[in-house]
């Protein structure tokens, strides 16, 4: 019967980047994924091209692009394995891969090349004594520890985890938990790695999409329905006083809410029952803008003179509101422009929801890192089980930032199997 140095749950991005690195030292690895193929999520990032790091990342900094009830956990793990060696990586193996916006990394090509990297990874433990092997699709029905005679979870050299799976049982000494998020559960996104660090008692934090456009009540959310499709950049903030955050972005409309980059951003951030402020203006002064047109006597309807600064659309949708900007600027009070400056500057709605799991790109929330060790990702209680990825309470901003926890937490836990 084969025997394994550690088994790792989950063939997404942590999971198979973990039994590479530790195939790649010499260890044998089991590899169980119950969906058909490896790595579903890779395959759908970034718009089928997977934005796998962002050369815009400080360690010493982790709270600038992470969110963790905990934020300093996750520095060690980054400052140890950096977006650097990610890319060395690709270039290794050929790989090519272009910047896009604010440093983000995508595959020249296609997320299957990030895809085939990985699993051609798997396959070099090989050349150093090591095996990967994968079951797959298998399915887990539960897990089990068993501490030797006289040893207790604390004591555990000759301890072990016994996975029973559709393809029988098995144990090892390690068992890495990679499972994931809750995210797009039609391509295999499941809770086991949260009920499995409950099973071994270790909390989980409140968990809530992230990354996820927001929703808004249907009747007062008809004056912009029929935006849907239109994009603008915008600055988007949520929060108050310390807690405040604001990203500059792209906004879209979409039919049930708002969408783009900016809003996925600071959905992640935003609590429900709270506002979002957006200001549309781009950092031009709207009101001495308006002004300035009312001086020069312009005969023009203010959604026109508006227009120089925001989608047509946008700006005949934000007139229609009132009937005190539905006439020509030169005839508006100044209290009318001053009014309409100002909202256009500070828009604040209070969204009804999110798309939810459906449609998130990651869970906020996860394994509670107090209890992991930020050194090798091992539950303290409980020597020889791990979490890596986004199944720990690590979450990363949009631009490459969740694939780049998923790579260094892989590559802190392969180092202490
Ligand atoms: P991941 O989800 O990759 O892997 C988990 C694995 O566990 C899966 O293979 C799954 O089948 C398996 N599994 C789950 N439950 C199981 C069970 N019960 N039994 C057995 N196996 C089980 N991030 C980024 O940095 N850049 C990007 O461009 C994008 N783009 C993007 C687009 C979309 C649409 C989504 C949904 C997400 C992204 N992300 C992203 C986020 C990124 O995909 C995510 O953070 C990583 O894939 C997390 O890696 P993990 O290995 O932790 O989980």
């Amino acid at each position: 019967m084969s025997t394994f140095d550690a088994i790792i749950l989950g063939a997404g991005a942590a999971g198979l980047f973990c039994a590479a690195r530790a195939g790649q030292r010499g260890l044998r690895v089991l590899l169980i994924d119950h969906a058909d193929e490896v790595a579903e999520k890779i395959r759908i990032s970034g718009g089928g091209r997977a934005n796998f790091t962002n050369r815009d990342l400080d360690p010493a900094a982790p709270q600038r692009h992470f969110l963790s009830a905990n934020p300093h956990f996750c520095r060690s793990a980054l400052a140890r394995f950096a977006p650097r060696d990610f890319i060395g990586l690709l270039q290794r193996r050929g790989v090519g891969f272009h910047e896009k916006h604010k440093g983000q990394l995508f595959c020249d090509r296609s997320a299957e090349d990030l895809i085939g990297l990985l699993l051609a990874e798997c396959e070099a433990a090989a050349a150093h004594g090591g095996r990967v092997e994968r079951w797959q699709p298998c399915r887990v029905r539960g897990v089990r520890f068993q501490a030797e005679s006289g040893s207790s979870a604390q004591q555990t050299s000759a301890s072990s985890y016994s996975i029973d799976s559709d393809q029988g049982t098995v144990s090892a000494p390690a068992l890495v938990v990679a499972t994931g998020g809750l995210s797009i559960p039609k391509i295999g996104a499941t809770d086991l790695g949260q009920r499995l660090a409950r099973q071994f008692g270790l909390t989980v934090t409140g968990l809530r999409p992230g990354l996820v456009p927001l929703t808004f009540d249907g009747a007062a959310w008809a004056p912009y329905a029929q935006l849907a499709g239109l994009a603008l950049p915008v600055a988007i903030s949520t929060g108050a006083k310390k807690q405040r955050i604001t990203f500059h972005e792209d906004l879209l409309f979409t039919h049930r809410g708002l969408s783009g980059p900016a809003v996925l951003q600071i959905s992640s951030y935003w609590q429900p029952g709270t506002p979002i402020e957006i200001d549309l203006t781009q950092g031009v002064d709207l009101l001495a803008e308006l002004a300035a047109a009312k001086a020069r006597g312009t005969r023009k309807l203010i959604a026109g003179v508006l227009a120089a600064w925001l989608p047509q659309r946008l700006a005949d949708a934000w007139a229609r509101q009132d009937p005190a900007w539905q006439r020509p600027i030169a005839e508006a009070s100044d209290k009318a422009l001053t009014q309409l400056a100002e909202r256009l500057s500070c828009w604040q709605l209070t969204p009804t929801g999110t798309e939810g799991y459906k449609k998130a790109e990651v869970t906020v929330g996860g394994v509670d890192t107090r209890e992991l060790s930020s050194q090798t990702m091992e539950a303290k209680a409980q020597p020889g089980l791990y979490f890596i990825g986004e199944v720990v309470d690590v979450t990363g901003w949009l631009g490459g930032y969740n694939f780049q926890w998923a790579w260094a937490s892989a590559a802190a836990c392969a180092e202490a199997l």
